[in-house]
């Protein structure tokens, strides 16, 4: 295929069809809550493209699925993802999770480590195609409402690509991830407010100064982007769906990544069926959980404390499309207390040598409670999606680390330590 991808974009409540170059953000008929979905142009791209192309494209980042993403001009950007930074998103390992697996009572269990991308977290992937977004409209400024790991992508992504990067985040964010995103060069907005009310103030502010806008939830590349992560599993399963998808759900915007990537797979040809994607909330962030296990079609605010910060959202933006994401692949969503996240980090990390952010590993709490419960069966093919890396919030896991050993520098001490004659 040449550098021009034609593609059309679906609002997810009205369905009414745009063309792309009509839409900045959302859809202009329903406004700012309706989210839009790419329709790609699947008969000339299952023509033109596919599975064994891809097996002689040794490309391996997000940019080797880019007759799917929503770029129209994808030589607009082509030298600064094939050169910088943005080169390196995406293509994450998919590992045999045995010794998890063992521990569950799963004979099929994989794990796909998206803490692995350029600024660790999953993030990368919707942050990379919003930049690539920005440099083809001739943008110079982006901006972002984020818990932490959207800006530290974007204020990444944007250093790469050389565009002034502006970011708000709740002044409670992680320090690493603060850290993370002054060390990238972004201005920093640290709100004295939730994150509810930063993503609104950095709407307000885009559309005062005229920045494009990354929010989540908002901008329709972030999902296009995410859904990466689904065509590389299906790649990585030799062209196969799973049959079970767990992932951590905070606005809602992941899952709906996820079950477009899955739907693309399906459109042309290249699995046979959808997996169920199992959405797993902090009980003490439970707006999608509640509308799910009520039957609503769309979320309510709600109570947001959760310790998980990244999916610590009162209101989740992407909630409408989560739903739908969990409804239409016969899927279900889930609830972890606190508690449940913190022992799920440290067992994953014991069983796999895998270190998740206190979010990441909300999606492993799912998994022990739903095996322990019978609801994920033993020989289920079953993915978990690892969203993000622990060293971004070393706060919350060392409340959990076990006994530390304080010794003198001597063998006896060694070996009163650990019990050794
Ligand atoms: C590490 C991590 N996991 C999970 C999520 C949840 O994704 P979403 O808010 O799209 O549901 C986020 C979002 O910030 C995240 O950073
Ligand atoms: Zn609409």
């Amino acid at each position: 295929m040449n550098g021009e991808v034609n593609y059309q974009w679906r609002c997810s409540r009205c369905q009414t069809l745009y063309a792309s170059g009509e839409i900045r953000y959302t859809c202009p008929r329903c406004g700012d809550g309706a989210l839009l979905d790419m329709l790609p142009d699947y008969a000339r791209i299952r023509a033109e493209w596919g599975p064994s192309r891809l097996m002689t494209d040794d490309d391996r980042s997000i940019w080797r699925y880019w007759p799917l993403l929503p770029l129209n001009d994808y030589d607009a950007g082509r030298h600064l993802t094939q050169a910088t930074v943005l080169s390196s998103v995406g293509w994450t390992p998919l590992y045999r999770a045995e010794r998890l697996g063992k521990t569950v009572g799963l004979n099929n269990l994989f794990i796909k480590d998206d803490g692995r991308n350029p600024t660790a977290s999953l993030k990368d992937r919707a942050s990379a195609v919003v930049i690539a977004k920005a440099l083809e409209l001739g943008e110079s400024v982006v901006a972002t409402a984020s818990s932490g790991n959207a800006a530290a992508a974007l204020a990444g992504m944007s250093a790469a690509a050389g565009l002034r990067c502006v970011i708000f985040v709740p002044s409670t964010a992680p320090e690493a991830k603060i850290a993370q995103i002054l060390v990238y060069g972004a201005t920093v907005l640290l709100v004295k407010g939730s994150y509810d009310q930063i993503f609104d103030l950095c709407q307000a502010a885009c559309r005062e100064w005229g920045w494009y806008c990354r929010n989540t939830g908002y901008n329709p590349h972030t999902a296009e982007g995410k859904k990466t992560c689904a065509l590389e599993i299906v790649e990585q399963l030799d062209w196969e769906a799973p049959d079970t998808v767990l992932i951590s759900v905070g606005d809602g915007n992941i899952i709906t990544g996820l079950y477009r990537g899955f739907q693309d797979a399906l459109a042309l040809g290249w699995i046979s069926r959808l997996p169920r994607l199992i959405g797993v909330q902090a009980a003490r962030s439970p707006s999608v959980y509640h509308a799910w296990r009520s039957g609503a079609r769309d979320v309510s605010p709600d109570r947001a404390d959760t310790l998980a910060d990244s999916i610590n959202v009162g209101l989740p933006r992407d909630g409408f499309r989560a739903l739908r994401a969990i409804r239409e692949t016969d899927g279900f969503c889930i609830a972890v207390e606190d508690k449940e996240i913190l022992e799920a980090m440290t067992a994953v990390g014991r069983l796999t040598g895998i270190f998740a952010e206190p979010a990441g590993a909300t999606s492993f709490a799912g998994l022990f409670s739903l095996t322990s419960t019978g609801k994920i069966t033993p020989d289920e093919r079953v993915v978990v999606v690892n969203t993000g890396n622990g060293l971004k919030d070393v706060k919350s896991v060392s409340f959990t680390l076990g006994q530390l050993h304080v010794i003198e520098p001597t063998l006896t001490s060694v070996g009163g330590a650990l019990g050794m004659r």
